[in-house]
C-alpha cells in the first residue's frame, strides 16, 4: 500500500536533497578525530558529487572542524579501553527497559557518580540526550502549566515541550537571550496564575556558540516563580572548573532546577541525563515515557561515560580544557581579524556567520573540495534567516599548526570570494 505524504514536505525534501551535494548531509566520514578520512567508496555511491572529486578525498586527510569531540576522547585510548573492557564483561546490551531488564549495577553506580560530580542530589541516565529534554512532557501535564523557551533553543527541547499539555507556544517564547523579553513572557505567565512555570534554555547554544545569561535567567526565574531547566549539552566537559558545565561556571549548580545532558559530545558516545533534587528525578523516573519505554544503555556506553567523566573531573581534564580554550581563541581570533563575524560565540563553536543563504554553501564546499576543511554548513531553517552559517568547531586535540593551516584556507576562500578584504 502507498503512503500518501504530505506534498509540501514532499517538495521541501526535494529540494533538501537537490542541495545535499551543498550541504553535505550523510557525508560518509571515517572518524571524528581531528584528522578525519572520507569513505570515498561509499560516497561514491550516494550520488552528491563527481567520481572525480570523491576520487580527490581517496587517502586524503580532512580537517575535522565540524564535531562536537571537545576533548577529543573519542579516540583516547583508556576511554576506548573501557568501552571494550565493558563488553568482554557484560556483553553488548541490555535488551530492555530501565525498569525491566535493563539496569546494571554499572547504570546506578554511573548515576550516582554523575549526580556527585555535578552536584546535584540524584541523575537518571537516558538513552539519548534528545530523550533527556522529552521530560518536559512529563513535568508540564496541566493546562495550568506553561513552559517558556527561548527562540533558538535546541530542537529536542521544543519537541520536549510539544509532548506537553501545554504544547509549544511561540507567544512564550522569548528572543534569544534578551531578558527583557524574558522577563515580559514571565510577567505575562504569572498573570496567568499557573500551577508551574518552566524557564527551559540551552547553556551554550549549539549552533551560535554563545553562553545563557545564566545569572540574569535565574534571578528572574526566582522573581516570578519560575523552575529552570538547563540543557548543558554542549557545555558538559567544556564549561566549570571540573567541566561540568555553564551551571557550575556561574557557580549557580544550586539555584538550577533541572540540568539535562548528553553524552554525545564531549563525553563521546551517545546517551543523556538529567540530574535535579531526589523529589524531581523520582517524579520524572516515573512519568516520562521515553525513559520507560526505551531500551536502556548498553555497557560498552556506561563505561565510555564513566571513564569520560574521571578524565573530564581530573587533572588531564583541566589540561584538555584549557587546550580547548586556547584553540577556540586562535580560531575565533584569526577569523575575526580577517574580518569575518563569529557572533557572540564564547565557546569551542566558532560560528562563521555569512548571512547569505548561497554564499554559505558556496564557502563551505570551497572548505571541504579545494582545502579539505570539514565544517557543518547551516542554512536557514537550522538557524534564523540572516545567520547563515558555517559552524566550525574546535577540538583540545587540535595541533596549532592545523588551526593556521585552516586560517589560511579561510583567509584564501574568503579573499576569492569576495566575503572578507585582502
Ligand atoms: C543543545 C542540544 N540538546 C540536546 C541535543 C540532543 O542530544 P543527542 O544528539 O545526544 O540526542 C543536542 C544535539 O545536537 C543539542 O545540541
Amino acid at each position: 500500500m502507498d503512503v500518501q505524504f504530505d506534498p509540501r514536505q514532499i517538495e521541501l525534501m526535494k529540494r533538501v536533497e537537490a542541495a545535499r551535494g551543498h550541504l553535505f548531509y550523510f557525508i560518509p566520514l571515517k572518524s571524528v578525530g581531528p584528522i578525519s578520512f572520507i569513505d570515498v567508496d561509499e560516497l561514491k555511491k550516494e550520488n552528491m558529487f563527481t567520481d572525480a572529486e570523491c576520487e580527490s578525498f581517496r587517502d586524503t586527510p580532512i580537517y575535522m572542524f565540524g564535531s562536537n569531540n571537545y576533548l577529543g576522547l573519542t579516540e583516547h585510548p583508556e576511554v576506548m579501553a573501557a568501552a571494550i573492557a565493558a563488553i568482554d564483561l557484560n556483553g553488548t546490551g541490555c535488551t530492555g527497559s530501565r525498569f525491566l531488564n535493563g539496569t546494571l549495577g554499572e547504570h546506578r553506580r554511573l548515576e550516582r557518580k554523575l549526580a556527585a560530580a555535578i552536584g546535584k542530589e540524584e541523575a537518571r541516565l537516558l538513552p539519548t540526550g534528545y530523550q533527556s529534554n522529552l521530560i518536559l512532557g512529563a513535568l508540564a501535564t496541566s493546562q495550568e502549566d506553561i513552559i517558556i523557551l527561548d527562540y533558538l533553543d535546541h530542537a529536542s527541547i521544543k519537541d520536549g515541550a510539544r509532548l506537553s499539555t501545554f504544547g509549544l507556544d511561540k507567544g512564550f517564547m522569548y528572543r534569544h537571550n534578551d531578558m527583557a523579553s524574558l522577563e515580559e513572557k514571565l510577567k505575562l505567565a504569572r498573570a496567568k496564575n499557573p500551577r508551574n512555570i518552566f524557564v527551559v534554555f540551552d547553556g551554550v547554544f549549539s549552533m551560535e556558540g554563545d553562553l545563557a545569561n545564566l545569572p540574569e535567567i535565574v534571578a528572574l526565574a526566582e522573581k516570578y516563580h519560575a523552575v529552570t531547566v538547563d540543557d548543558e549539552a554542549h557545555a558538559m566537559g567544556v564549561f566549570g572548573k571540573t567541566g561540568m558545565g555553564v551551571a557550575q561556571h556561574y557557580g549557580l549548580t544550586d539555584r538550577v532546577d533541572i540540568i539535562t545532558g548528553t553524552f554525545s559530545k564531549s563525553w563521546a558516545c551517545i546517551g543523556g541525563f538529567v540530574a535535579a533534587n531526589s523529589q524531581i528525578i523520582n517524579y520524572l523516573t516515573w512519568h516520562t515515557s521515553p525513559f520507560m519505554f526505551s531500551a536502556s544503555s548498553p555497557p560498552s556506553i556506561i563505561a565510555t561515560v564513566d571513564k569520560c567523566l574521571d578524565i573530564t573531573v581530573s587533572e588531564e581534564g583541566a589540561r584538555l580544557r584549557k587546550q580547548l580554550f586556547d584553540n577556540a581563541h586562535h580560531l575565533r581570533g584569526g577569523l575575526k581579524d580577517m574580518g569575518y563575524n563569529t557572533g557572540d560565540s564564547d565557546s569551542p563553536i566558532v560560528p562563521v556567520i555569512i548571512g547569505n543563504p548561497d554564499m554559505t554553501v558556496v564557502l563551505g564546499e570551497m572548505m571541504l573540495k579545494r582545502y579539505h576543511v570539514f565544517t557543518n554548513v547551516v542554512p536557514e531553517k537550522a538557524v534564523p534567516k540572516g545567520m547563515e552559517m558555517l559552524r566550525a568547531s574546535v577540538m583540545a586535540t587540535h595541533k596549532p599548526a592545523d588551526i593556521d593551516d585552516v586560517l589560511k584556507s579561510f583567509y584564501k576562500a574568503g579573499v576569492q570570494l569576495n566575503l572578507i578584504s585582502a
